[in-house]
C-alpha cells in the first residue's frame, strides 16, 4: 500500500497544531555521505519506525569512512531496513518506475550534492537522487559544510528550482539541549517534519517536552 491511495490501514491523523501526520506507509530512502556529522543519519534511522514504513539505506564510498571516524560502534540500522550497494543498479529505486516516496541525503556533502544538481547518475545514490525529482517525489538534502562558495550556494539554488528541500544541519538551541545527541536531533526533529512523521524529540517552539 503506498502513500496516496485509499485504504483502511492508511490514515492522516491532525495534531491540535493541524499539522498533517502521514501514517501511510512510506518507501523511505536514507542516503549518507562522507560529510561530518554522521549521527545525524544514526539519529534519523534511530527515530524512523521500521514496522510502519518500508526503510532503505545506501552510503557512498566515503560514508564509510567517516562513519569509522564519528561512529565508535558502527552504523546501526533499525529491523528490517535494506542496505544497497551504491554501485549496484539493483536496487527498486534506480528506476522511475519505483521510485521511494522520500531520499534524504543525510549528511550530504558539497561533492554530492553539486553531482545531483548537475545530473550525474554514475552510482545508485545519485540515480535515486535523479529519479526522486523527475519524479516529483520529496527530495531532502541536509548539508553540512561551513562557509559557503558561490558554487555551493549555486547547486542549492538549482536543487531548490528543481524540487529539492534544502535542510541544512544547523541545529537549534532555544531547546537548551544538553548533549550532543540533543543537538543533533533538534536537525533530525525538522527532517522528521518534512517527512510528515510524527517526532516527540525536540518539543516546539513555545511548547513543554512531554
Ligand atoms: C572526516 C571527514 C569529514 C568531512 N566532512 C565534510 C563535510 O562536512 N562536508 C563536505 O562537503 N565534505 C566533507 N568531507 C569531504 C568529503 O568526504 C569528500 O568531498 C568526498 O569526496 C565526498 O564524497 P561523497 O559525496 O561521495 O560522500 C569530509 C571528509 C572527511 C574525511
Amino acid at each position: 500500500m503506498r502513500k496516496g491511495k485509499a485504504d483502511s490501514s492508511c490514515f492522516r491523523i491532525y495534531d491540535l497544531r493541524f499539522t498533517i501526520y502521514d501514517l501511510c506507509p512510506l518507501k523511505i530512502l536514507v542516503a549518507i555521505t562522507g560529510a561530518s556529522g554522521a549521527l545525524y543519519a544514526q539519529r534519523l534511522l534511530d527515530n524512523l519506525d521500521s514496522h510502519a514504513h518500508e526503510i532503505h539505506v545506501v552510503l557512498s564510498n566515503y560514508a564509510q569512512q567517516v562513519i569509522a571516524e564519528e561512529l565508535p560502534g558502527g552504523l546501526k540500522l533499525p529491523p528490517g531496513a535494506r542496505l544497497h550497494n551504491v554501485k549496484s543498479m539493483n536496487a527498486p529505486f534506480a528506476s522511475g518506475s519505483n521510485p521511494p516516496d522520500v531520499m534524504v541525503v543525510i549528511p550530504c556533502t558539497m561533492g554530492t550534492m553539486g553531482r545531483i544538481a548537475h545530473g550525474y547518475s554514475e552510482d545508485v545514490l545519485l540515480r535515486a537522487a535523479d529519479v526522486v525529482l523527475k519524479e516529483k517525489k520529496k527530495l531532502i538534502l541536509v548539508p553540512r559544510e561551513t562557509p559557503l562558495s558561490l558554487v555551493h550556494v549555486r547547486n542549492m539554488e538549482l536543487l531548490l528550482q528543481a524540487g529539492a528541500t534544502i535542510l541544512p544541519a544547523n541545529p537549534g538551541f532555544y531547546s537548551n539541549p544538553k548533549t550532543i545527541q540533543e543537538v543533533v536531533d533538534t536537525v533530525v526533529a525538522r527532517v522528521l517534519d518534512h517527512l510528515g512523521l510524527p517526532q516527540k524529540l525536540v518539543p516546539r517552539w513555545s511548547e513543554e517536552r512531554e
